[in-house]
């Protein structure tokens, strides 16, 4: 697997969280309580598989991803973005008042904090495959930048001594390299 290939695979932790969250939920509407915990307990996993994912890709790679078009769909992508990634901040914490009460048996007050965690856990599961959506399939953008990688390409490039043809815009990796070659050749 590629580091290109784990945004899809967040997404698909995500939607798996957003299936397990809402049947842990139906199952203790209907008095399922075994059922409710295996459904919860395994959202628990797959979203923390999810932040592990996340954290990677990002502590590996330089690329930015920006939502720049259609325009007029920014800012809904934007204000999705951002409800998204605040409410993200909450889930860890609101996860773990949850659970503790729970494991200690002490139902009446996991409810209580359950009655908050739950939706805005869904929320963000579900805003999370949104935003992968939106930016890598229904309104692809241009390819990201890897900045290092466009760095290591000019300095190729340069210590070559030759003209580089730098027209247009680098949005492949490699892109430096390429010209470079059909303008030495
Ligand atoms: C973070 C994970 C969890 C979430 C978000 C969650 C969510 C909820 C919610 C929303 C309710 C109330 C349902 C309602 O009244 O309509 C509930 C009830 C319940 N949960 Fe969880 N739950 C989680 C994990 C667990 C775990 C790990 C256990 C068991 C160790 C558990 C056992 C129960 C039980 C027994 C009830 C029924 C309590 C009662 O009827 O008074 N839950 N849960």
């Amino acid at each position: 697997m590629t580091i290109q290939q784990l945004p899809a695979v967040n997404a698909s932790l995500n939607f798996l969280s957003t299936i397990f969250i809402l049947a842990g939920w139906w199952f203790i509407r209907n008095h399922r309580r075994k059922l409710h915990i295996v459904a919860m307990v395994t959202a628990v996993a797959t979203s923390t598989l999810f932040l592990g994912c996340y954290l990677y890709y990002h502590f590996h790679t330089q690329a930015v991803t920006r939502f720049t078009t259609p325009s007029f769909v920014r800012p809904i992508y934007l204000s999705l973005l951002a409800s998204h990634v605040l409410l993200a901040f909450a889930v860890p914490p609101l996860v773990i008042c949850t659970l503790i009460p729970a494991l200690r048996a002490r139902f009446d007050r996991h409810r209580r904090v359950a009655k908050w965690t739950l939706p805005i856990w869904l929320y963000v599961s579900v805003t999370g495959v949104l935003v992968y959506l939106m930016l890598y399939q229904w309104f692809p953008q241009p390819r990201a930048m890897h900045s290092r990688q466009i760095q290591t390409d000019m300095k190729t490039c340069f210590s070559l001594s030759k003209n580089c043809n730098t027209s247009g815009s680098p949005f492949s990796t490699g892109y430096f390299i390429r010209n470079c070659s059909q303008t030495r050749g």
